[in-house]
């Protein structure tokens, strides 16, 4: 990308060639979920917009909308990340994975299923963030004490109060899967 430079008199006058987009919709492609999934909509989408109201995946949760809370916590490439703080444009090729990638009624995800017995909902609103963020966590470290759990959620702002039996829920799955593989 090389930028156009004018000299006018004394003033000099740069003009960016690289192509500009919008304000009007504009297809895009993302991969979520492992689909290629065509959309069309502003440059200034963000990428929790697109999942919700392009894709109708509506399990990512937007509570603050400015990067605080956490709640609509997805992967980029394997990464949790705040989908209100990214534009989808920005990803257009990258893997994206929502809650709904992680597992469904019928195949719950071991964090999920833990989730639930460990009672570490109430209202529901943060639970899928949290558990992106806890399920990212136990793919990098199966070995988890206390404190990488509470790191690894403390951006998450949950209003129930659930924190105890999220790192209980945690604890619990991750002595399970090492009895299990010895
Ligand atoms: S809704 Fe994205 S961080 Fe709060
Ligand atoms: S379960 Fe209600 S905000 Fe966390």
């Amino acid at each position: 990308m090389s930028d156009k430079t004018h000299e006018t008199g004394t003033d000099q006058i740069i003009k960016p060639s690289a192509e500009i987009f919008g304000p009007g919709t504009i297809s895009m492609v993302l991969n979520v979920n492992g689909i290629l999934q065509s959309i069309e909509m502003e440059p200034r989408t963000t990428l929790a917009e697109a999942l919700r109201t392009s894709l109708k995946l509506t399990g990512t949760k937007v509570a603050c909308n400015h990067g605080a809370c956490s709640a609509c916590t997805v992967w980029l490439d394997d990464l949790p990340v705040a989908a209100c703080g990214i534009l989808a444009i920005e990803v257009v090729s990258r893997k994206i994975t929502t809650i709904e990638g992680l597992g469904d009624a019928d195949h719950l995800h071991p964090v999920q299923k833990s989730f639930i017995e460990h009672d570490a909902i109430q209202c529901g609103f943060c639970t899928p963030g949290m558990v992106m963020s806890c399920a990212a966590l136990l793919a990098r470290n199966p070995h988890l004490g206390v404190e990488e759990v509470e790191t690894a959620i403390s951006g998450h702002l949950c209003r129930c109060g659930t924190y105890p039996h999220v790192v209980q829920a945690m604890l619990s799955l991750s002595a399970e899967q090492e009895a299990d593989h010895g």
